[in-house]
C-alpha cells in the first residue's frame, strides 16, 4: 500500500473506531459532550447507524418488548395566529382553507377510534383562540368520562399557564409542545419575531410542573440547521428527560417562505431516532407521518431504529386535506379504519404487534 493510501485508511479507521467507541459510551452512560453528538451526527456512516439501530432496539424491546402503542390524532382546527416560516397553516397562508371541527365531530372522532382500539387521542390544532378554556376542557371532560380508559394528550400551541393548569383538571394526561430547535439564533430563524425561545422553553417547564406527560420535539433538516444544532437538540433531551419526542423531517411546504429549501431525509431521522433511544431508554418515540411521508417506509425504518409510537389519523376525511403542515402528506384519502388496518398489517410484517392500550411511559 501507498503512503498516501495507508494515511487515508488509518484516517478513516480513526474516525471509525472514534464513532464505535462513541456509541459505546452513549450506550452505557446515556450521555455524551455537546462535541461529542456533533462528531457522532458528522462522522456517521452505514455502519454506525447499524450498531446504534441494534443497540436503540435492544433498548426499545427490553422496555416496551414489540409493542407498538397507537395514538388517535385529531386535528380539531387549522386556524393559527402564529406565523411559523416553515408550517403550512401559517397566519398568513391566504391559500389554506380553514376549519374548525365542532366539539360534536371531536367527540364522534373519538368514539370511532375507541372501536377502532385507540386508547389516546390526541388534540391537535393551530393557536386558536376560538378554542378557549371552557370549550377544550368540555371535550376533554367528555372524552374522559366516555372512555375512562383513555388517556388524552394535547398539542394545542404555547397557552398561558392557567389553561394549562385548567385543562390538567379536566383530565388532560399529556402535552406535546415540539421545542423545534433548541439553538436560540436557529429559533429566530424559523419564527417570526414576536416569538420567544424562552417562552416556548417555560411552557415545557410549567407542563411538567403540572403533572403532564410532555413531550418535545424538533424537525430534522430544517432550513439552517447544523450538526451542532442537533448536538444541541440531543443535549437538551438529554437533560429535560421528556416522557415523549417527537421528530421528522423538514418538508417543504408550496406557500410557505421556505417553500424552495431541500427536505431532512429519512436517513438521519432514523439515526436521531435511534441515539434519542440511547439517551432516554423510556421515551416514548413516534414514527412521525412526516417521516411516513418522505419515505414510504419511513414508519417502518423509525420502528426498526428504535420507535415505538405510531399516531394515525382520525380526523374526518373531509377536512384531513386542509391540516397540510407539509406537502403530500400521506393518508389524507383513508378513512381512520383503514389506516389501523394498514398499520397493522406493516408493523405485523416487521414483526412488531399494535396494541390495545394507553401506552404510557414506563419509568
Ligand atoms: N415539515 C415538517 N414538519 C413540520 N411541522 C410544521 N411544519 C412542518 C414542515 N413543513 C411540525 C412542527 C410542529 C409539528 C406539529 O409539525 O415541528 O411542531
Ligand atoms: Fe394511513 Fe397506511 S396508515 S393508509
Amino acid at each position: 500500500m501507498g503512503v498516501f493510501a495507508e494515511a487515508l485508511c488509518e484516517g478513516v479507521c480513526a474516525v471509525k473506531s472514534d464513532v464505535t467507541s462513541l456509541i459505546h459510551e452513549l450506550a452505557e452512560r446515556h450521555s455524551l459532550t455537546l462535541d461529542d453528538y456533533e462528531s457522532l451526527i458528522t462522522n456517521r456512516t452505514q455502519d454506525s447507524a447499524r450498531m446504534l439501530r441494534d443497540f436503540a432496539v435492544r433498548e426499545r424491546v427490553r422496555i416496551y418488548g414489540h409493542d407498538v402503542y397507537i395514538r388517535g390524532l385529531i386535528e380539531i382546527s387549522n386556524y393559527c395566529r402564529n406565523d411559523c416560516l416553515y408550517c403550512g397553516i401559517r397566519r398568513s397562508n391566504s391559500h389554506c382553507q380553514r376549519y374548525r371541527l365542532t366539539p360534536e365531530q371531536i367527540i364522534s372522532c373519538a368514539d370511532e377510534g375507541y372501536e377502532l382500539g385507540f386508547r389516546t387521542f390526541v388534540l391537535q390544532g393551530g393557536e386558536d383562540s376560538h378554542f378557549s378554556d371552557e370549550l377544550l376542557g368540555g371535550v376533554v371532560r367528555e372524552i374522559k368520562s366516555r372512555h375512562s380508559d383513555c388517556a388524552v394528550t394535547l398539542s394545542l400551541g404555547e397557552r398561558p399557564r392557567e389553561s394549562y393548569e385548567y385543562l390538567r383538571s379536566c383530565g388532560a394526561d399529556r402535552y406535546l409542545l415540539r421545542h423545534e430547535t433548541a439553538d436560540r439564533t436557529h429559533y429566530s430563524m424559523l419564527h417570526p419575531q414576536e416569538m420567544s425561545y424562552d417562552h416556548r422553553m417555560n411552557c415545557l417547564h410549567e407542563l411538567r410542573n403540572l403533572g403532564y406527560q410532555v413531550g418535545c420535539g424538533f424537525m430534522v433538516g430544517s432550513p439552517c440547521q447544523t450538526a451542532r444544532n442537533l448536538a444541541q437538540d440531543l443535549k437538551f433531551i438529554e437533560e429535560f428527560k421528556p416522557d415523549m419526542c417527537g421528530i421528522g423531517p423538514f418538508i417543504p411546504h408550496k406557500d410557505t417562505p421556505f417553500r424552495d429549501f431541500p427536505a431532512g431525509s429519512a436517513e438521519l431521522t432514523c439515526y436521531l431516532l435511534s441515539i434519542i433511544r440511547l439517551i432516554h431508554p423510556p421515551v416514548l418515540l413516534p414514527a412521525t407521518t412526516a417521516l411516513g411521508t418522505i419515505d414510504p417506509t419511513g414508519r417502518e425504518k423509525g420502528i426498526m431504529s428504535g420507535a415505538n409510537v405510531v399516531m394515525p389519523n382520525l380526523s374526518p376525511v373531509s377536512v384531513r386535506k386542509k391540516y397540510e403542515l407539509y406537502d403530500n402528506k400521506i393518508c389524507t384519502g383513508e378513512e381512520s379504519a383503514q389506516c389501523r388496518e394498514c398499520l397493522n398489517n406493516r408493523m405485523r410484517a416487521i414483526g412488531y404487534e399494535i396494541v390495545t392500550s394507553r401506552g404510557d411511559v414506563k419509568l
